[in-house]
């Protein structure tokens, strides 16, 4: 049996962030330290309210950060597929919480928490408040096991544009600085092989009529629509995945790689830009998943969720 991982997630819930924290909080393999949130897949406001919404409704005590409610340097920009309210609009969760957030932002706390001996974080939002609190106290930072982290096309097509995908382009600064300067193991889990795992709607009448089975097939319904209108058989466990490496690292092969991310350009911020040139002689940055085993992922996924 593996042991128990201690971890901070750093999500914009997010359809697949909920998914991703609902995998988590079954699986019995991970414990949650604290949730915390960031502008991406909506505002912050909404992203915070949706930590606080899902906790609510899975009766789960969990500290929650509020954190950055714009990139490092550039404009803010949502994502329509997880509709108005970032969670697809369902009506089974509770339209909003009287849940009392914590009164530290994100930054100060995921400093603190991984000074008390959280040496794991799983994020899958943009990584303004990773590069933040890297920022604020890197040689407390630096004493992380782990950062996992969704985000990035490498030798894939992008999500937003030709060759960015979401994470990245909503804040590239943050993501080349979190690449480039954070000097702890890292994860990388890009669409190359999150858009292996895709949820079909056949996949999800699969999943039972527990609680959190509930909640998933609640959510995902316009989620995977919006995946279908742009040809896809289903919608990709990007931040699910992220989350399923943390719980069984035999998911993903990983290969190591020098790697940058393009933080301008008319065509191509938020790309991922591989040094690969032997003369460099660049010590890798990051171990990227370039494989999945997904169907085991998926059966996972499945089973867990109806827990
Ligand atoms: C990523 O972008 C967001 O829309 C999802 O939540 C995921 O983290 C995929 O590109
Ligand atoms: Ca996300």
């Amino acid at each position: 049996m593996p042991d128990l991982r201690r971890i901070i997630f750093d999500c914009d819930p997010g359809v697949d962030d909920a998914l991703a924290l609902v995998l988590a909080l079954n699986s019995g393999l991970v414990e949650m330290a604290g949730i915390t949130t960031v502008s991406g897949n909506v505002s912050v406001s909404k992203t915070t309210r949706n930590a606080c919404r899902l906790l609510d409704y899975l009766g789960l005590d969990v500290p929650i950060a509020r954190g950055a409610g714009r990139p490092l340097k550039v404009k803010p920009r949502h994502a329509s597929v997880h509709g108005t309210d970032g969670l697809g609009d369902s009506r089974l969760l509770p339209a909003d919480s009287s849940r009392k957030v914590e009164r530290e932002g994100a930054t100060d706390f995921i400093v603190r928490t991984v000074e008390s001996g959280v040496r794991t974080i799983v994020a899958t939002g943009p990584l303004t408040n990773i590069a933040l609190a890297f920022q604020e106290d890197c040689n407390v930072m630096n004493r992380l096991d782990e950062l996992i982290i969704m985000g990035g096309a490498v030798r894939a097509p992008g999500n937003v544009d030709s060759l960015s995908e979401f994470n990245f382009h909503s804040d590239p600064d943050a993501a080349d600085y979190v690449l480039q300067s954070a000097s702890v193991p890292k994860v990388l889990v890009p669409l190359d092989v999150t858009h292996k795992v895709l949820l079909t709607p056949a996949d999800l009448s699969e999943i039972g009529d527990s609680r959190s089975g509930r909640l998933v097939k609640s959510i995902v319904g316009r989620y995977q629509k919006g995946y279908a209108d742009s040809g896809l058989a289903g919608s990709p466990l990007h931040d699910p995945l992220a989350m399923g490496f943390c719980i069984d690292a035999t998911f993903l092969k990983l290969q190591p790689m020098y790697l940058r991310v393009e933080t301008s350009g008319a065509y191509t911020r938020g790309a991922c830009v591989p040094e690969e040139r032997p003369w460099m002689h660049k010590r890798a940055n990051v171990r990227v998943a370039t494989g999945v085993d997904s169907r085991r992922f998926l059966e996972y996924f499945k089973k867990t969720a109806s827990r």
